[in-house]
């Protein structure tokens, strides 16, 4: 019987890496997990737990105050410019989280990196890149529930970095310690947020005890 690692327990307890273990959080991931629940159930949780995880992830937003009126008098109060964040999509199984940020931020744009790995090399190899305008005004979170080798995290932030945006995070659901060690030795400035911290990868590049494919889960493809 395996439980994923708790943080303390890591070398890379380290600023950086952020494991959002609110209980709700928590409590869905866990469902999630479960081998025998449905795609139409999985794909629900998923938004359900993105959406929790948005509230963490946006926290150091930029606010800007605006004059209103309330029924009783003026006042000025803060608003965010949602249009000033890109969500990156990693294809395909990025765009499970996709629907729970945009949920909370309706406003921001989504651009979409896709990667296959090179069988030979095992390189990540780009097959498709799409950003709005305007990157270096804009504050990029990228979203790929599985971060196990670091592989395409690392390749798709690489790329994403040649646009300028104004700062990039990077969201996942689970993370392996090794591809933690790899995207964070590549990538030291992009903050890592993860609903959980798993034991490691098996052989196939599966975490564990993980949660299977998670596009496959997704979209029922297997
Ligand atoms: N990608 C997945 O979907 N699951 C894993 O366990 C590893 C990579």
């Amino acid at each position: 019987m395996s439980t994923a690692l708790p943080l303390e327990s890591l070398a890379h307890n380290a600023p950086g890496i952020q494991v959002l273990n609110h209980p709700l959080i928590q409590h869905k991931l866990t469902l999630l997990r479960e081998k025998d629940r449905s795609s139409s159930s999985f794909r629900r949780l998923l938004q359900e737990i993105s959406l929790l995880m948005a509230y963490e992830v946006t926290r150091e937003m930029p606010t800007q105050m605006v004059e209103i009126e309330t029924p009783l008098e003026r006042m000025r109060s803060p608003v965010i410019d949602g249009k000033k964040t890109v969500f990156v999509v990693i294809m395909r199984a990025g765009a499970g989280l996709l629907d729970g940020m945009l949920d909370v931020v309706p406003g921001a744009r989504v651009g979409h990196v896709g990667l296959y790995r090179n069988p030979e090399t095992l390189q990540a190899v780009e097959y498709y890149f799409k950003m709005p305008a305007g990157m270096p005004e804009r504050d990029a979170i990228v979203l790929d529930p599985m971060l196990a080798t670091g592989h395409s995290a690392v390749a798709a932030v690489t790329r994403l970095k040649a646009t300028n945006p104004r700062s990039i995070r990077f969201v996942c659901l689970l993370a392996a310690p090794e591809g933690l060690r790899t995207f964070r030795a590549a990538h030291p400035d992009v903050p890592v947020y993860t609903a959980a911290i798993d034991r490691q990868l098996n052989e196939h590049g599966y975490i564990v005890p993980g949660l299977g494919d998670a596009g496959d889960r997704i979209y029922g493809t297997k």
